[in-house]
Parts: C-alpha cells; sequence; structure tokens
C-alpha cells in the first residue's frame, strides 16, 4: 500500500497533569482532505502541533511523505504549509511584503519570490490590496493572506487550523472555495474545525475528537448514516387527522408530533423508499399532507449523539 501523505500512530502529549492528546492514530492519503472535527479544548491544535514539528510528542510517532516529526523535522518543514488558528501575518508590513518576507525565510529562489507573491495575491483575490499594510485587511482578507503565505514554498501537504472560524458566513463562504481549489490541485489537507458543515464540505473523511481521542470517524455520509436519522415530516390539511396518521405511520418507523401539533415525524433508516411508503400508506388511508420535508441527518446530531453535546456548544460560553 502507497504510505499515507500524513501518518500519526499513538501520538500522545501530555501537559504535566493535562493528557491533551491520548493515542491518536490518523492515516491521510495523498490528494485527500482529512477533517479533524472536536469541541473548544478536544485537542486539535495540539495534533496539529505535532505533526508540524512545532511540539514533540510525549509519545507515539508522526509522519509526513514518510519523514518523522520528531527526527526529520527539516524534511518535514520543506514539505507543509501550516495556517495557524492565530493568523502569522505582519500587520505592518503589506501584504506583499508578507509573502516576500516567507519566501525568503523558506529559502525559494531569489528570483521568483517576487513574481510568486504577486500570482498569490491574485490567486487568494487580494491583489488590490496587496500593497496595504496588513492591519487595514478584514478578518476574511488577513485569513486569505495567512493561507497564502503558508503556499509560498509550494508544500505537498497543507495544515488548516481552523481556518474559518470567527469569519462571518460570507466570508466562510469565500475561503471555502479558495480551499477547494487547493484541494482540485492535489493538495493533502488536514484540517480542523468546530464547524460540523465545513468538514462536511470540505473533508473526504472526518475524524471525530473528544478529550484528546478520536471517538468516531468516516466518511460524512457514513457517519451520518451510522450515527443520525433521516426524518420525513408530514404537514397535515386537517389537525384532527394527526392522531390517526402518527399510528399509521408508526408503522414505517418511530414518530412524533412536531410542536406546532399540525405535523407528524417519522424516523427513517433510507429516505428514498420510505418516503413513497409514507406517501402511499397516507394516501391509502385518505389523509391528504398538505407538505411533505426530508430532513437529512446533520453531522450536529451524529456529535450530539456522540458526546452528548454540540460541537460548537461550548462556543458560546
Ligand atoms: N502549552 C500548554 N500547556 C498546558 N496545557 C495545554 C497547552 N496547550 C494545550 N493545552 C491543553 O490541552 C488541551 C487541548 O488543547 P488544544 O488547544 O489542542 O485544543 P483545541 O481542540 O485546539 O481547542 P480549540 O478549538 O479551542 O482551539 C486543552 O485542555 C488545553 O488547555
Ligand atoms: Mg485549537
Amino acid at each position: 500500500m502507497e504510505q499515507p501523505a500524513i501518518l500519526a500512530e499513538g501520538l500522545e502529549k501530555r501537559f504535566g497533569d493535562v493528557a491533551a492528546v491520548v493515542g491518536v492514530d490518523l492515516a491521510v492519503p495523498e490528494g485527500t482532505v482529512l477533517g479533524l472535527l472536536g469541541p473548544n479544548g478536544a485537542g486539535k491544535t495540539t495534533i496539529v502541533r505535532m505533526l508540524t514539528t512545532i511540539l514533540k510528542p510525549s509519545a507515539g510517532k508522526g509522519t509526513i511523505l514518510g519523514f518523522d516529526v520528531a527526527t526529520q523535522s527539516d524534511e518535514v518543514r520543506e514539505r507543509i504549509g501550516l495556517a495557524g488558528q492565530y493568523a502569522a501575518v505582519d500587520d505592518n508590513l503589506t501584504g506583499r511584503e508578507n509573502l516576500i518576507m516567507v519566501g525568503r525565510l523558506t529559502h525559494q529562489p531569489r528570483g521568483g519570490i517576487v513574481a510568486r507573491a504577486g500570482e498569490l495575491l491574485e490567486r487568494f483575490g487580494i491583489a488590490d490590496a496587496g500593497d496595504r499594510p496588513a492591519k487595514t485587511y478584514s478578518g476574511g482578507m488577513r485569513r486569505r493572506l495567512d493561507l497564502a503565505a503558508a503556499l509560498v514554498h509550494r508544500p505537498r501537504v497543507l495544515f488548516l487550523d481552523e481556518p474559518t472560524t470567527g469569519l462571518d458566513p460570507a466570508g466562510r463562504l469565500e475561503l471555502w472555495t479558495v480551499i477547494e481549489e487547493l484541494v482540485a490541485d492535489g493538495a493533502t489537507l488536514l484540517l480542523t474545525t468546530q464547524y460540523l458543515e465545513e468538514a462536511d464540505r470540505l473533508a473526504d473523511r472526518i475524524v471525530v475528537i473528544d478529550h484528546g481521542g478520536v471517538i468516531a470517524q468516516g466518511t460524512a455520509s457514513e457517519l451520518k448514516r451510522e450515527l443520525g436519522n433521516t426524518i420525513v415530516e408530514v404537514v397535515l390539511a386537517d389537525p384532527s387527522d394527526l392522531d390517526a396518521a402518527k399510528s399509521l405511520l408508526g408503522e414505517v418507523g418511530p414518530t412524533d408530533l412536531g410542536d406546532d401539533r399540525r405535523s407528524v415525524q417519522v424516523k427513517v433508516l433510507d429516505s428514498g423508499p420510505a418516503v413513497l411508503d409514507v406517501v402511499r400508506r397516507l394516501d391509502e388511508a385518505g389523509l391528504a399532507p398538505t407538505s411533505l420535508k426530508v430532513r437529512e441527518p446533520s453531522l450536529d446530531d451524529v456529535f450530539l449523539s456522540l458526546t452528548g453535546h454540540s460541537a460548537t456548544d461550548d462556543e458560546e460560553t
């Protein structure tokens, strides 16, 4: 088997008494995206720091394209890019100067650095602001500059630690598009996030972590299939038909009355045939639905059923 671009085996990190990461295994094949999903304090940044040679693991092993993160850190650093949770942009430099500085620090060929900076500014839609100090940039522009800085030396493996946290929905969408382009170009990506929607949209595989350990993994649809439920919601024209509909649909799956007391909700396993079944039974019983909605399971449902709390719960506190 081809060796994974990113590999972790029994990775652990203790800070004194705090076990921040406990025995994490990861394998990210080249050209794919792994979403590391978990709430505040789950250990996401600590895992990224170990895999990017910033922190030494307390135990276990990590390799990037076959190079050991603990003993071959130079080889690893040449091949990775990191856009951290806290953007590493120098506020007083312009966007262009920031990128040129990174080019020098990463020992890029002298002649190509200015052109590379210009190309990245274009690509990330910040060319117009390229000669303004970064402190005048919006949050979304800073994130894009930070991402551009991680790409100056053309790394094959990219780590993005909560790339869209703190951005508004429009800024998040913009950044998702940029990340999707990188992936289309063949980058291998490890992305941490607290946003289920983000993992769902960007990641090929998702590893869910909580309290430093892996609690579930799979594709978004595998996780949803295993742990979520598709809900078919039927709104009836006549509320007095509700109880009849509820007992009728009880033969399809577990039912609930909607909060509005006008609808019946049925939990089903596979939406296609189950929806037909629901419609057929209502029709046969002469119960006319005014609307029918199918809600696919969300990763939020999955997270809730795994941990007993929502992924973004602690964010508000
Ligand atoms: N340098 C450190 N010293 C002591 N404890 C630390 C250190 N760095 C992290 N921790 C602890 O390790 C645990 C995991 O932290 P980490 O930053 O990896 O979580 P995270 O998943 O990135 O959270 P967030 O979503 O808030 O960024 C937390 O309990 C944190 O307090
Ligand atoms: Mg973090």
